[in-house]
């Protein structure tokens, strides 16, 4: 499987949703939208000017990006593995995530960590991040305004990290993160791509816990992750 995620295409995405530059650390100027790095995931030399997770963060701290940013006690970043082959995508932190600093931590991330359990993986082996990363109110969905401020952030997690394969959860994900506007129970199931990167949508942990008749969607979901995945989970 080609694992290179491919810059023209995530270039060409990341104008589609109205993001024209992305500050890359060593970069002179304002060169249109391009994603760094660009080398095989796993692979051993990263491309002059890519950035690090840790870079990101730092900058994403100081965020001022959207109106969330006034309502958030701390940035939700992402957690696990910066060398992930799997990569998940929520929607946006709760109330317990805004408050360790730390995404699906809640109930809906216990069953996330059943899920990823089912497939022989740990936490610790997989990369989770979410479309926004400071708290919505009321756990409101995000604004596309939100979202849209936000998604370069995510995009540099992607290019950071390389996964083999991303799965976004829910709808919202999904939806913005993809540029689609389809019913989560018609898209799940049904592989797309971004940028070369292989893309599984399922549901959000958070509906099966109140739809449990459908978590067996869900099971065959990760199966199909389970088979698409090479190697250990390290790479
Ligand atoms: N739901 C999400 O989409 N993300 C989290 O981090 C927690 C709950």
């Amino acid at each position: 499987m080609n694992r290179a995620v491919s810059r023209r295409m995530l270039a060409a995405w990341l104008r589609e949703v109205g993001v024209d530059y992305i500050h890359v650390p060593g970069r002179r100027g304002a060169p249109p939208a391009s994603a760094p790095g660009g080398a095989a995931h796993g692979r051993p030399t990263p491309s002059v000017g890519s950035e690090t997770l840790e870079d990101i963060r730092e900058e994403l701290a100081r965020c001022r990006g959207c109106p969330l940013c006034s309502g958030r006690s701390t940035i939700v970043f992402g957690v696990g593995n910066p060398r992930a082959r799997l990569m998940f995508v929520g929607e946006g932190p709760g109330a317990e995530e805004d408050r360790r600093g730390e995404p699906f931590v809640g109930a809906a991330g216990k069953r996330l960590d059943q899920w990823i359990a089912r497939i022989g993986l740990r936490r610790e082996d997989v990369y989770i991040a979410n479309i926004v990363k400071c708290r919505p109110p009321e756990n409101r969905v995000p604004f596309p305004d939100e979202a849209k401020a936000c998604l370069p952030y995510l995009m540099r997690q992607i290019q950071a990290i390389r996964p083999e394969i991303l799965c976004t959860l829910g709808a919202t994900a999904l939806n913005f993160l993809l540029g689609a506007e389809e019913r989560i129970t018609r898209a799940r199931g049904r592989w797309r791509e971004l940028g070369g990167i292989p893309v599984l949508p399922t549901y959000h942990p958070a509906f099966i816990l109140r739809n449990a008749a459908r978590e067996p969607e869900v099971f065959a979901d990760f199966e199909s992750i389970s088979r698409r995945l090479s190697g250990p989970p390290n790479g």
